[in-house]
């Protein structure tokens, strides 16, 4: 399987018309490249309020001046005591352990960096008992295309009536210096009650009574900069629409990029986004596309199996392989007269280079899993100038924080790491060194 999916990477950057990638990435002697151990933890429900109160012991007022974690969670096994001590020990952090029973409560990461004219490159390399690269999918039960798979902690799963099915994700948040306090608290700035999976979990009353989510057409709570609300200890107080529009253009939100073993890594990608008074996609398409047409209540597409060797997969070989359905090379449209058996299985989405468009396609990604393995190598162009990007310059130090989601989960089950720096060329925990 891993080769199979180093190929797939390779192939698709060159259809993209990468004329470098063949030599450029592929190039890199990584064994040169120092590398640094990054700790993640399982947060559990950690929030901005959370860390802001008294149930945060001894700590409130630290953290509301803007005070580092780190500045107190600074032994050298921090993270693997924390994530123990929420998902294990009864925390009130952590309501959902039986459902997470029996899953790791941190993970390590090697990160490597470099950069060339181009581009900079982040490698990542972790241990993962399964790839991830299956997500969501449909089910033929006979008659009907029904949902197939979910996270471990959906109703369907927790219930016995789904398999746990979702894809594996890592995550990149970057800040240049111009969203305050993330340098020193990192991912739990975006973090908040409300949000879903989160104490206080909006309902769908209160999002719609909400004048920004109304303004915003948005239909649930998720990650937003405390400088979006007029009073940060909740979602509910955010600013208008044209202060936000402001905060936009002055820079004053985070990239966000993700890797997705499921939704965007057959095709050599990581999707772009950001997070300002929520999380957003970048302008253009992103790489994936629904599959399931809600009018006749079929899929969009099937597998050619001239191409991929079937039409549709069963449940025995999810895991065993790489399963994506992609329009530009190895899918056709789903024909309802293709003699479908019970247990047929086609994905949820579709993925393509040909979805992908705009400031949403600027990621690129190489990733090989063996072993237990990742190894996957972002690919960011340098200098964008995209008005919802970070560009990426030599010289520069930012602030980044990294999540990882595996074991079939997703929203806040991810394993988070505290701020760490990123300098291209220039010092920093996690140093870009140049190629030549
Ligand atoms: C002033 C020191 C201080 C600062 C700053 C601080 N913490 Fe804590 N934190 C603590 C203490 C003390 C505990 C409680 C330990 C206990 O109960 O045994 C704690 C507990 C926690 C816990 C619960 C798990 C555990 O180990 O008990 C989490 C999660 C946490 N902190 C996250 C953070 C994050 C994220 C930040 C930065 C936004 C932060 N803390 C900043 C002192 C601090």
């Amino acid at each position: 399987m891993q080769k199979r999916t180093l190929l797939i990477g390779i192939s698709a950057l060159a259809a993209a018309g990468c004329a470098a990638v063949a030599s450029g990435p592929q190039a890199i002697n990584w064994d040169k490249i120092p590398s640094t151990r990054v700790a993640l933890f399982h947060p559990g429900q950690s929030s901005y309020q959370w860390l802001r109160s008294d149930a945060h012991k001894g700590a409130a007022k630290e953290v509301q001046r803007g005070d580092s974690c780190v500045s107190c969670h600074d032994d050298a096994q921090e993270e693997q005591m924390m994530g123990s001590k929420i998902l294990k020990g009864k925390h009130p952090l952590e309501p959902e352990t039986a459902a997470l029973k029996g899953r790791k409560s941190h993970l390590d990461v090697q990160v490597q960096a470099a950069y060339d004219e181009k581009n900079a490159y982040l490698r990542f390399q972790w241990k993962a008992d399964q790839p991830g690269t299956e997500h969501v999918y449909f089910r033929f039960d006979g008659k009907e295309w029904k949902k197939y798979g979910d996270t471990v902690w959906s109703k369907g799963v927790k219930e016995g009536k789904q398999p746990a099915l979702y894809e594996s994700r890592l995550s990149v948040m970057l800040d240049d210096g111009k969203v305050p306090g993330f340098a020193q608290q990192g991912c739990w700035q975006t973090c908040h009650n409300g949000m879903n999976d989160m104490p206080q979990q909006a309902t769908a009353e209160e999002v719609a009574a909400n004048p920004l989510l109304k303004a915003t057409k948005k239909t649930d709570v998720r990650k937003f900069l405390p400088a979006t609300r007029h009073d940060p200890s909740t979602w509910k107080s955010g600013k208008s629409v044209e202060e936000i529009a402001k905060q936009k253009d002055a820079g004053e939100f985070l990239d966000l990029m993700q890797w997705r073993g499921g939704r965007s890594a057959g095709i050599g990608m990581a999707d772009d986004g950001y997070v300002l008074d929520s999380r957003e996609s970048d302008a253009g398409k992103n790489m994936w596309a629904g599959n399931f047409d809600s009018k006749s209540k079929l899929p969009k597409f099937m597998w050619d199996e001239k191409k991929a060797g079937y039409k549709a997969i069963r449940a025995e070989q999810l895991h065993k392989a790489e399963h994506f359905l992609d329009p530009a090379s190895n899918a056709v449209p789903f024909a309802a007269d293709a003699g479908w058996k019970e247990g047929d299985l086609l994905p949820g989405n579709t993925i393509s280079r040909s979805h992908a468009a705009g400031s949403a396609a600027d990621n690129n990604a190489i990733s090989t899993y063996k072993d237990g393995q990742w190894t996957l190598l972002l690919i960011r162009p340098l200098a964008l100038a995209n008005k919802d990007d970070k560009a990426l310059k030599p010289g520069a130090v930012y602030n980044v924080g990294f999540a990882i989601h595996d074991g079939n989960i997703d929203g806040r089950g991810h394993f988070v790491s505290f701020a760490k720096t990123f300098g291209i060329g220039t010092k920093a925990d996690i140093q870009a060194l140049k190629l030549n």
